[in-house]
Formats: C-alpha cells, structure tokens, sequence
C-alpha cells in the first residue's frame, strides 16, 4: 500500500520540450496592432452596451483595461445579423426593436426589426477616446433611403462636437452583412457575387455621394461574408476583385476586406466539443484556410481583417464557448490570425450570448438555456475576455511591436514571442489540452527553453490559473480577476521569479506569460 500512496503523490509530469526562442526576429516577423483583439458588436441593443444618458461604465472599464495596456482601446465594429433589418426615423431617440421569443437554443434572439434615431449614433462619443469605429448600414432589404439617411446619421454623429471632444473616429462604413447568405434567409431567392458587386456599387455610390465620403477620413470596407470558396466562382474576396468591386468611384474608396468565421455552429442546437475548439492543429486549419485571401486582398494595397468571429455561430455552444477553455481558444486563435497576415481579430459579442466575452447589462435569463434567473445576474466579463487582456500584455504599448510564433513540435503546447526594436522582451506559451471536470491527473509539459542568439537570464512568470477547461468562472491572472462588480482588476498580483534556464512547467489548460524584460 505504501508504495501506491507514495506514487499516487508524484507530479503527474508528462514529458520535457525543448523550446528554441528566437532572440532577434527572423525575416516578415508581423508588426501588431495595438487593437489585435477587437469587437464586434451586435447592434440591436447597442445602447445598452455604451450607455444613453450616462456611460455604461461597467463595459467602459473593460475597455479601458485593455487601453491601459497596449495604449490603444478594442478597435469597435457595430452591425451585423441586425445591421440588415435596421432603418432609420427622425423622431426615434435611440432605438426601438422588436424581439421574437426566447427559446432554449437562442436565451437571447436579435430583434428581428430595428428603427433607430441620430441618438443611436450620437453614443458613440461614450467609447474610450482613441476608439476606431466600423458601422454597418443595410444592404439585404436593397431600401436606398434606409441605408442613406443611416449612413448620413453615422456620419453627422462622428462630425458632431461631441464625438470630435471624445476623439472617436469612424474608419469605416460597412455596406451589408454576410451577404453571401442572402439566397438562404430571404433576403433574395437566388444571388451571386456578381449580383453583389452590382447592388454594392450602387448603394455606395448613393451613400458616398450623399454624405461626401470622399472628403472625410472614413472608408469602405467590403464583403462582410460568411465563407470564402478562394475562388472567383462563389463568393470570395477573388470573386469580387475580379468582378471589379474596387474599379468604381466608391470602389476607390474601399481599404479594407472583411471576413467572418466560426470554428462550427450551434445554430441547431448542436455544439462541438470544447476539447476540439481548443485543438492546436484546428485553430491552424480554421485559419490557414484564408491564406490566399489575404494574399489576394494584400496584393489590392487593401487591409484584410476578421471583421466577425467567434467560437461557435448563433451565439456560441453553452458549457463551451462560455468556458474557459474557449479562452485558451480565443487567445491561440488571436495571436495566430496575425501570422498569415489577418490585421485584426473582431470577436462578436451580443447581450446574453454565450460566447460574448463581455456581459455589459445584467441579465434575467440563463444565457444557457433561458430559464429565468431567481435574481439577476450583474455585469461580468467570461473567460473569453481573459484572451484579450493576455493578448494586450504580451503585445504591450510600444510602437511596431512584433510578434512572432514560436515553432514548437507538439500537439498541445504553442508558443508567440514579442520584440519591442528588435529584442526580445516576452513570450506566452499556451497548453490547449482540455482538462475537464471529472478528469484526474492533469499533466504538465516542462519547457526547456533555449535562444537562438544570446538569452535572457532571469524572468518573471505569470500563469492564468483555470481549475477546468469547462469552468465558466474563476479564472485568475497573475493571481488577480476580473470577474469584478466594476470591470476593473482586483486581488494582489502575484508573480514568479526565475532563473531562464531552470525552465518552466505548464500544466493542462494553462497559459503562462515569460516577461524577460527589465529583470536582466
Ligand atoms: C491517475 O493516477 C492514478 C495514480 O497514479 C492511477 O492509478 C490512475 O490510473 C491514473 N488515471 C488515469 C486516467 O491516468
Ligand atoms: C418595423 O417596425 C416599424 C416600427 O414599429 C414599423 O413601422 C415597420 O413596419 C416594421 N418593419 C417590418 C419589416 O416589420
Ligand atoms: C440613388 O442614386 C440613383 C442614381 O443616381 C438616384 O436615381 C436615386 O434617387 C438615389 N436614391 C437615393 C435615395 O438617394
Ligand atoms: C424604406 O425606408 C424608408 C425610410 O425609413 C421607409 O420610409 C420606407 O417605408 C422603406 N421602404 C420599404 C419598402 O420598407
Ligand atoms: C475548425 O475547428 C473546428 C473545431 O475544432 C473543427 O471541427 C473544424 O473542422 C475546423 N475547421 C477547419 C476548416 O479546420
Ligand atoms: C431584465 O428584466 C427587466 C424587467 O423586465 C428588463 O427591463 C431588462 O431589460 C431585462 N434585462 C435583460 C438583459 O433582458
Ligand atoms: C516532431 O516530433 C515527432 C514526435 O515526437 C518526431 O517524430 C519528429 O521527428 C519531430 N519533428 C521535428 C521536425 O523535430
């Protein structure tokens, strides 16, 4: 018995890696924005996430906690499913919706018809200065004057004083969501991507003409669809270059190229595994699919960013895209995107969806089946949002900070490194095993790290600590949460020291951040 018990004590410690490091950036290292992580934002209930008469400070304060750290606040795009069924009325102050029913499947449905006012605009003044705006306008129901006079009301809300003082900016109008979807929800009954470039060019020649986009700083982008076929048959960022989306006079002013994506759907009620999301090998594939759409977009001159994505579509999967494992998800996904040359990642977040990273109101309702809740539950950001400050630390506020993928031969364990002028200051490594409740033995990968130049000495080590992959709370970073009342960050930070070459271990479902920077 003595030597049962003795073993069953031992570290369950799997196995070593040797991890190399580069010290210096090789060759097309890319160069990070400071807005990496941005978000895309449902826009039925809008006003609810900024704030009317007063801020919602809650939300604000989770943005503000990511701007204290890269110097720069999530890039917002607002629009979406309900950006097509959205028109606009003078004497609406905000914004008046009409919900279907909850069901089990979807807690929180989007409003199925949206009127709005200029005063749905004019919020926007409440986002953190520096904030950089994409708006969407619709396109589905082909109605010139809706998409005009919203686009005019865009456009004299970020013209106003109010927003000028707030120092929040418009990049981008956006003309249509997922438009290559119309031909399956009612939009229209057959539609191609020639159809698209047509109804496309039209109305933006409406719109830019109307409000003189020409003159103003704000841009285009373009596409907004669901999928890619990478071919010009189909709908593809190829398909529409070739049908000479950006040859027109408001063609010229198309910069950027926005895709969507979901690993999978839950829109049948059906989700994923959460150990599959997390999967090294299929955050790469959901990816690289892409590979040639940006290369095609980049050879444009334009921008190619994800403009929609999250873990699983309609809302997320419940036990999955609301746990902490789709934060080990969302932080690999992230940090990969900008190594095929996707600028920026916008996670969509909606008001009691199950993969928001942020829940900015309180809420009645389960957001996992929509049983009601004996009492609310109050403003709280979900794992996901761990992602986002994690990604914002190792980018940190420096110009042109690059971060490269570490190449790390194994299944589980990945690794990204950052250069601030060329020198190595940090690196995160992420263990993607899911270890889930009811699991015993959780094993641990010690890394052994080596430099390809010279090498640090000594560094800090800050773990996110997750009790299980499906926890859907707990979390803590550097020991500290942010699953606060206020959205800010509470507890005592708690860091270790060590010399580089004793290494560092990393356990299923963990993420460790290295800062080798000032501790020399
Ligand atoms: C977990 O560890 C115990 C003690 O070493 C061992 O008896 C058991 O088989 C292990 N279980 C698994 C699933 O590996
Ligand atoms: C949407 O709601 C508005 C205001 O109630 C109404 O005038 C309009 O007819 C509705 N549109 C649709 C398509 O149901
Ligand atoms: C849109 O542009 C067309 C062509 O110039 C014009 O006939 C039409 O009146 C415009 N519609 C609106 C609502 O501005
Ligand atoms: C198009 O939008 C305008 C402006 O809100 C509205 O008056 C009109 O009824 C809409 N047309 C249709 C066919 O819904
Ligand atoms: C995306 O990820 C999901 C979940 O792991 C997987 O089922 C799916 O096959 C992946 N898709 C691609 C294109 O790799
Ligand atoms: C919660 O219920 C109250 C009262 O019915 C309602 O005003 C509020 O909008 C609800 N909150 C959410 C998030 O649905
Ligand atoms: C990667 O690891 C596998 C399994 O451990 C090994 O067979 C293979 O040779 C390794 N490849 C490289 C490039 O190191």
């Amino acid at each position: 018995m003595i030597p049962l018990l003795w073993f069953s004590y031992l570290p369950w410690t799997a196995f070593a890696l040797t991890v190399t490091i580069p010290s210096s950036p090789e060759k097309a290292v890319p160069v990070i924005s400071r807005s990496l992580i941005s978000l895309s934002i449902e826009q039925d209930r809008w006003p609810e996430w900024v704030g009317t008469s007063s801020k919602n400070s809650f939300f604000l304060n989770t943005l503000d906690n990511i701007n204290k750290l890269t110097g720069a606040p999530p890039n917002i795009r607002i629009g979406a499913n309900s950006e097509d069924k959205t028109n606009f009325a003078y004497d609406i102050e905000y914004a008046e919706d009409i919900f279907p029913a909850p069901t089990a499947i979807v807690p929180y449905p989007e409003a199925l018809n949206i009127t709005v006012g200029n005063g749905f605009y004019q919020i926007a003044q409440h986002l953190p200065r520096g904030t950089h705006v994409t708006w969407g306008v619709p396109l589905g129901p082909l109605n010139v004057t809706a998409a005009v006079l919203e686009a005019k009301a865009i456009m004299n809300a970020f013209d106003s004083p109010g927003c000028k003082a707030a120092g929040v900016t418009l990049d981008y109008l956006e003309i249509g969501n997922e438009a290559d979807l119309y031909a399956n929800n009612g939009f229209r009954k057959s539609y191609t991507s020639s159809q698209y470039v047509q109804e496309w060019t039209a109305l933006a020649t409406n719109i830019s003409e109307a409000v003189g986009l020409s003159k103003t700083g704000t841009k285009f982008l373009v596409g907004s669809f669901a999928g890619s076929s990478s071919k010009t048959t189909g709908f593809s960022p190829q398909a529409i270059y070739s049908e000479n989306v950006l040859a027109s006079d408001p063609g010229s002013l198309i910069a950027a190229f926005s895709e969507h994506h979901y690993s999978g759907s839950f829109c049948a009620g059906n989700g994923g595994l959460l150990s599959d999301l997390m999967t090294k090998a299929t955050i790469r594939s959901n990816l690289t699919i892409y590979q040639t759409d940006v290369i095609a977009t980049r050879g444009e001159g334009l921008d190619y960013i994800l403009g929609e994505t999250n873990s699983y579509a309609c809302h997320g999967a419940p036990g999955v895209s609301n746990t902490a494992g789709a934060a080990i998800w969302a932080l690999d996904y992230a940090l990969f995107a900008p190594q095929i040359g996707i600028s920026k990642v916008f996670f969509h977040v909606g008001i009691g969806f199950k993969y928001s990273l942020i829940q900015p109101v309180a809420l009645n309702r389960s957001i996992l089946d929509g049983s009601p809740l004996s009492t609310p539950l109050p403003p709280h950001v979900q794992p996901p949002y761990y992602a986002a400050i994690i990604a914002a630390e190792l980018r940190g506020s420096k110009d042109k900070v690059q971060i490269s993928e570490i190449a790390i031969n194994d299944t589980q364990v990945a690794g990204y490194a950052a250069f601030e002028g060329g020198e190595l200051v940090r690196a995160v490594f992420i263990n993607s095993k899911a270890f889930l409740q009811g699991n015993t033995n959780r094993s641990s990968v010690h890394l052994d790290l080596v430099f390809t130049g010279k090498g640090p000495e000594t560094m800090t080590i800050k773990r996110l600590a997750i009790g299980h992959a499906d926890d859907a709370s707990g979390l803590t970073w550097g020991g500290q949460t942010y699953e606060t009342e206020s959205g800010k960050v509470q507890g005592k930070l708690s860091l270790q020291s060590k010399r580089v070459k004793e290494g560092v271990d990393i356990s299923e479902t963990e993420v460790v951040l290295l800062n080798f920077a000032g501790v020399h």
